[in-house]
């Protein structure tokens, strides 16, 4: 069958017919290229726009998309609290015209159209304005099939979400109260990191002290010889006081040279994690394959990851066993679903970054991922307060170690927009400014 015999099979009785036949003009689909004038009552929308509103500690940003449809409307997480304006104008002066009067409906045409609408493509700004107009279309559509989102997902493979949640101190009896304290609320899965007086260590609450360079070098000190060491003996010490059967992680938050992070892997394999995460920097990921070789403690990585070059050999090539994205810095729920069903073939299981700096909407969509995907490992957890738990109706409530979803329509989520802007952003000291100012003791920048 030649082409024109093809297309004239194709679109017999559609008006395409005439247009395939007419000339050398190219074929336009039937289904898309209606879009370009919607017929009255189709669904469109009507408005994008990027809310900010801080009232944590943490800068906030959800992208609300509106649709024709009176009270029809969408939430998603697009929270880059460091670089947080940057994403607002992403949204509000880009994504904003250019997906007005287009069909919602059309989600992964639209993630496409609209990744590729800046020709250049990824880095952090860029998909986090993407990945909260995904994660609001998907709350749209499941809200028009009157679904709760992980209905849309293929339903729940388990009936709440196992979540970990973050044990610190600035010694090893307070890490193991903070523990003991965690395991009393029923909690199975505990972060566990030491501060050390005098070093600012990732994730124990304070311990920085100022670096004694010049002036020149003001910061936070950080002597990665006296972390390393206190690893192994605050594992060693909790393994005696709180028992085996809690499932302990730690995070090395890329803060050591690589074969120093092999070392320390390769001594935590007695204590048994449930997994290390970041042990490397994603710039370093040619070394996962020798701390591979060297031994089975369970990696956790990809926080930082943005770029899908970034995590498809980790996984493909086994070196990884939890994948960690920050949901809003690679795309969404569309990506996520992607990402947990590339990692399904190769028992990569799923541990999304859940932090107070993914908003309540974005937890709220990990909640529904997690429910229906089947390689689900563990979720990072955040407990809100109450004021943002008013600012956010609908927060996923977490209780005996688990996140629970409400059974609403959509995301299950919504967004006080007149108490959000009681708590406006502001662009000052302390969370936005702590990042870049980690120093060794002769005032060498370390990574955060
Ligand atoms: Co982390």
């Amino acid at each position: 069958m030649n082409r024109r015999h093809f297309l004239n099979r194709l679109t017999k009785g559609t008006a395409l017919a005439g247009l395939v036949c007419g000339g050398p003009r190219l074929l336009e689909p039937p289904g898309l290229a209606a879009e370009s004038s919607p017929p009255a009552g189709r669904l469109k929308i009507t408005k994008v726009k990027a809310i900010l509103t801080s009232p944590g500690r943490i800068r906030l940003c959800v992208v609300k998309v509106e649709t024709s449809e009176p009270g029809l409307y969408g939430l998603g997480c697009a929270t880059f609290t460091q670089r947080i304006r940057t994403v607002a104008t992403a949204v509000d002066q880009y994504l904003a015209p250019f997906l007005a009067g287009k069909n919602p409906d059309h989600i992964e045409d639209l993630w496409q159209s609209m990744y590729q609408s800046s020709y250049w493509r990824n880095g952090p700004v860029l998909m986090n304005a993407l990945s909260g107009v995904d994660a609001a279309l998907w709350d749209i559509k499941a809200k028009r099939a009157g679904l709760p989102l992980y209905q849309l997902l293929g339903g729940k493979c388990r009936t709440a979400v196992p979540i970990y949640r973050h044990a610190s101190g600035n010694s090893l009896e307070a890490v193991a109260d903070s523990v003991l304290k965690i395991m009393a609320e029923g909690c199975r899965h505990i972060r566990v990191q030491l501060g050390l007086r005098g070093n600012s260590n990732y994730g124990a609450g304070g311990g920085g002290s100022p670096s004694p360079g010049s002036d020149h070098f003001q910061g936070d000190l950080f002597d990665p010889g006296a972390y390393r060491r206190s690893v192994p003996k605050l594992f060693d010490y909790l393994r005696q006081k709180v028992g085996d059967e809690v499932q302990l992680l730690h995070d090395i938050h890329e803060r050591l040279a690589p074969i120093d992070a092999i070392g320390l892997a390769k001594e935590l394999e007695r204590y048994r994690l449930f997994f290390l995460e970041d042990p490397l920097a994603p710039e370093d990921a040619g070394y996962f394959k020798l701390l591979r070789q060297q031994c089975a403690t369970p990696i956790a990585m990809g926080e930082l990851f943005n770029n899908p070059n970034e995590w498809l050999e980790l996984v493909s090539g086994r070196l990884i066993d939890f994948i960690r994205c920050h949901l809003s810095q690679v795309g969404g729920v569309s990506a996520a679903r992607k990402i947990a069903a590339l990692c399904d073939f190769f028992r990569v299981r799923t541990a999304w970054h859940g932090p107070g700096d993914t908003s309540p909407v974005g937890h709220a969509a990990q909640v529904h991922l997690n429910l229906a995907t089947w390689n689900f490992g563990i979720q990072e957890c955040t407990l809100f307060n109450d004021t943002v738990k008013e600012v956010f109706p609908g927060t996923p409530e977490v209780k005996n170690g688990l996140m629970l979803c409400n059974e609403q329509p959509g995301l299950g989520i919504d967004l006080d927009e007149k108490l959000a802007a009681k708590f406006p952003v502001k662009d000052e000291p302390p969370f936005d400014l702590q990042w870049g100012r980690l120093r060794g003791w002769d005032g060498t920048i370390q990574r955060p």
